[in-house]
């Protein structure tokens, strides 16, 4: 038995989201902390690995917010789940290169697995002004750009099921007979269901699913956005939707897999539903700036542009590599779609880049 097995053995039951903690982020077992994970032979790709180019037109928008601002002098870039650093490093080498770009700039990187903050500062070793930080309300000074790529849906869930009239709570135990960990609904009292009333018609669904720590995070964030002029810009898949659904996955190898067999070698994800988001950004009096697809944001700042400039300057098959990458980052059968970009700034900025 594995350490997470014992537990359960130990428990009797425990619930999902601490299972899906435990697999995830636990030092000597969590996937986040064990596996290499990004790459195309990995188990699955982000934006970033695709082309750079999806890192230069978030440069382009962070230089745009900057412009808005009338050029501070001294300004933050904060990453929340870096993964292996290589979005940052591209951004960082982008900014560079925008001549108008002169500000000063400090990188907060924000890194639940330290196995992967290891391999961030090996990637990021040529740069300087990169701060790690544990806790992300420290930073108190200069206009603060917060950026994220598949953040949220990297967090652990708790999955509520409504079987005839009352809510059950997605467990884990282990089933004795079999030597195995099974799926167990614990019954629970319905009233225990109304702190998710804000953000699920709890009536009409037959399903919950709640991130538990998201509130934290955007209570947080949105301190960062009123303190200094911050911004928050964000990609994942999910929907908007007060109707909630089951979309709980295991990935391996760009599959998926059974999350009980393979929980120590896979990962472990959902849907986000951006109804939460933008609810506790609303309560906390933040503007959500919009919600539309990664096709329209990367459009919008100008990728086909960009890879017309590039092409002039290359070889045929580089191109039709590039061409490649850009179909598969806007094209809404592949991520263009599925995938969304969401912003929330101050209630009296009008900044609008990327999403009208
Ligand atoms: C799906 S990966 C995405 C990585 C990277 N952004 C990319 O696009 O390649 C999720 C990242 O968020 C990190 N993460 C998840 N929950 C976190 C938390 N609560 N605090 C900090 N990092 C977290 C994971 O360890 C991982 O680096």
């Amino acid at each position: 038995m594995n350490l997470l097995e014992k537990l359960i053995y130990k428990k009797k039951v425990i619930t999902l989201d601490k299972f899906i903690d435990i697999a995830l982020y636990n030092k000597q077992l969590g996937y986040y902390q064990t596996k290499k994970i990004f790459s195309r032979d990995g188990d699955f790709i982000t934006s970033p690995f695709i082309s750079s180019i999806f890192s230069e037109m978030i440069s382009i928008w962070i230089v745009s917010y900057w412009i808005y601002l009338k050029k501070p002098k001294q300004i933050n870039i904060l990453e929340l789940g870096p993964g292996n650093g290589f979005m940052i490093n591209q951004i960082i080498n982008s900014l560079k290169k925008i001549k108008t770009f002169d500000a000063k700039f400090t990188i907060y990187l924000h890194e639940k697995s330290e196995s992967l903050v290891k391999v961030q500062k090996k990637n990021l070793n040529i740069f300087k002004n990169i701060i790690w930080t544990k806790n992300i309300n420290k930073i108190k000074q200069y206009p603060t750009i917060i950026i994220a790529n598949e953040f949220f849906d990297a967090f652990p869930i708790k999955q509520f099921f409504k079987i005839n009239t009352k809510w059950h709570e997605q467990c884990i135990s282990f089933k004795n007979n079999i030597k195995r960990i099974i799926y167990y609904k614990n019954k629970i009292n319905n009233n225990s269901l109304k702190k998710y009333s804000k953000f699920f018609n709890i009536n009409k669904s037959r399903v919950i699913e709640y991130p538990v720590k998201i509130e934290n995070y955007i209570n947080s964030i949105s301190k960062i956005i009123k303190k200094n002029n911050g911004i928050f810009l964000t990609f994942d898949y999910g929907y908007s939707d007060s109707i909630g659904k089951n979309t709980l996955r295991a990935i391996k190898k760009h599959k998926i897999v059974n999350l009980l067999k393979e929980y120590t070698d896979c990962d472990i994800t959902f849907d986000v539903n951006f109804n939460i988001l933008k609810n506790i950004f609303k309560k906390n009096n933040i503007r959500h700036i919009g919600t539309v697809s990664q096709n329209f944001f990367l459009q919008k700042l100008g990728i086909m542009e960009r890879a017309t400039q590039i092409i002039k300057k290359q070889n045929v098959n580089d191109s039709k590599d590039l061409i490649l990458s850009i179909n598969k980052l806007i094209n809404p059968k592949e991520m263009g779609s599925t995938f969304q970009a969401l912003a929330f700034c101050n209630k009296d900025c009008k900044f609008n880049i990327g999403f009208i």
